[in-house]
């Protein structure tokens, strides 16, 4: 969302962005009365990880935002050191939120509140305080409440949470009217081991399967995966009515995307019965966060553009959300007549889309000099790489794409990408940073010229 008339090379159009100060994870994704809200964590005061609130907006078409005053600021004893992630649902026509209240002691230590707050208008909140005691066995890091209700009626609550044993794991609540809760203990019976904490669970209840999408702190590098500062995946598995998800054992850990930054991901169900999900932008090596260019602009970090996401044939697909369409111009390109091509981006705020008649062979595509994306169907490797802003070194991400290459779906903003693969079966998303607004360059190599079609949209607002 675009904030400033002022120079600021870096800015958004259509990708949710702080006003000023730092955004992190989205938090109480909703539509209640028809609109579209979207809350953040939210410092406001400055680019750094303090004083979170809830900064908050709110949209009938998920494409133009309108700002609101921050849900929540931290100013009571039981969130005084940020109202950390939560997530919201409709009862009764009001809006309830769900949150974390951070409270820090003298000596470092760190209790956490599972609170609640209320709007009758969805913009201005009463907080109602803690809801009940953290139970034995966890460490002062239980938090994140992602809330839904079942077809019985019976709310259900889960929480990311740390064993006293520093293992990650994740907790069950439920209720019957929002207020008492009772615990249910683990989500996961023998849960996978993954890292010492887990954050920003959410559960994902399709027809097919469901879905535990959660972000494991401190997991070790394997292969192409794992290599974020902090990951965000998916197992895959039942949830049932005594409150367990019984997962696949032979299914793996599985990112939801292959990009540098992406963390904290929510998901919500609107009105259409669509599952949508926004994700972070992202999680950075404090030094690498440190150095991010537009914090001489006062702000920093973004949220993706929301993605539809479904399960088809045993797969989890994610898609931008169709309204993409209401901002797309058309913009005509050259027929490729040679293997190499370049195509200039008509704004900074475009989307690229190819689709191969068969599958591709070899390609590469250069975005503004800052990004590269190269296939080989040799090995099936996608690579997407970027020059890294601290370290001036090129640092890549990939992903085996088991049945080849087929189409590619790109969204530019000017200091964001986000790269649907095969129709959203992998995704890539990514923070780059051009000096030059002018460089609109794509440069585009591939071996084949002439076995896919390639449209190209301004997106406008
Ligand atoms: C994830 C997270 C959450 C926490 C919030 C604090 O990025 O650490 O676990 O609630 O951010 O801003």
């Amino acid at each position: 969302m675009k904030q400033s008339a002022k120079q600021d090379e870096y800015d958004l159009a259509y990708h949710i962005r702080p006003p000023k100060g730092l955004l992190n994870d989205p938090n109480g994704l909703i539509q209640y009365k028809g609109v579209y809200h979207v809350f953040y964590q939210w410092n406001q005061q400055d680019t750094t990880h303090q004083t979170k609130s809830w900064g908050h907006v709110s949209s009938k078409d998920l494409i133009h935002w309108e700002t609101h005053p921050p849900a929540l600021e931290p100013v009571d004893w039981f969130d005084r050191n940020g109202c950390y992630s939560g997530s919201a649902v409709e009862a009764d026509g009001k809006l309830y939120l769900f949150y974390t209240g951070n409270v820090r002691g003298e000596d470092g230590s760190r209790t956490s509140y599972q609170c609640m707050a209320v709007s009758e208008d969805g913009v201005h909140f009463e907080k109602k305080g803690p809801l009940f005691e953290q139970p034995p066995g966890y460490t002062g890091h239980v938090r994140d409440p992602k809330v839904w209700q079942d077809a019985e009626g019976i709310w259900w609550m889960i929480l990311g949470a740390q064993r006293e044993d520093l293992s990650g794991d994740c907790i069950v609540y439920h209720s019957q009217n929002l207020i008492d809760w009772d615990y249910d203990g683990s989500l996961i019976v023998e849960r996978p081991k993954l890292g010492y904490m887990w954050e920003c669970p959410d559960l994902c209840l399709f027809a097919e399967k469901d879905i535990f999408v959660f972000s494991p702190q401190g997991m070790d590098v394997l292969g192409d995966e794992f290599q974020n500062f902090y990951q965000t995946g998916y197992i895959t598995g039942q949830f049932k009515a005594n409150g367990k998800f019984e997962w696949d054992k032979e299914s793996v850990f599985k990112e939801l995307d292959r990009g540098f930054e992406f963390y904290a991901p929510q998901t919500f169900i609107d009105d259409t019965g669509r599952r949508i999900l926004l994700g972070w932008l992202g999680v950075m090596d404090p030094a690498v966060e440190a150095a991010v260019p537009t914090r001489k602009d006062g702000w920093l970090h973004a949220l993706t553009f929301p993605r539809e996401i479904i399960m088809e044939e045993g797969r989890l697909k994610q898609r931008p959300v169709k309204e993409i369409a209401q901002m797309r111009k058309p913009v005509s390109i050259a027929s490729q007549a040679s293997t190499t091509q370049t195509i200039v981006l008509p704004s900074l705020q475009s989307e690229l889309q190819i689709q191969w008649k068969e599958a591709a062979e070899e390609m590469k595509l250069e975005i503004r000099k800052a990004v590269q994306i190269a296939y080989s169907s040799a090995d099936q490797r996608l690579i997407v790489s970027r020059t890294n802003w601290l370290s001036k070194e090129i640092e890549e991400r990939a992903v085996h794409l088991q049945n080849g290459l087929h189409s590619l779906q790109l969204l530019i903003e000017s200091s964001l990408l986000e790269l649907f693969i095969n129709d959203g079966e992998e995704v890539f998303s990514l923070r780059y940073f051009v000096e030059d607004e002018n460089e609109k360059n794509i440069k585009w190599a591939e071996t084949a010229i002439d076995s896919r079609e390639t449209t190209l949209y301004q997106l406008d607002l």
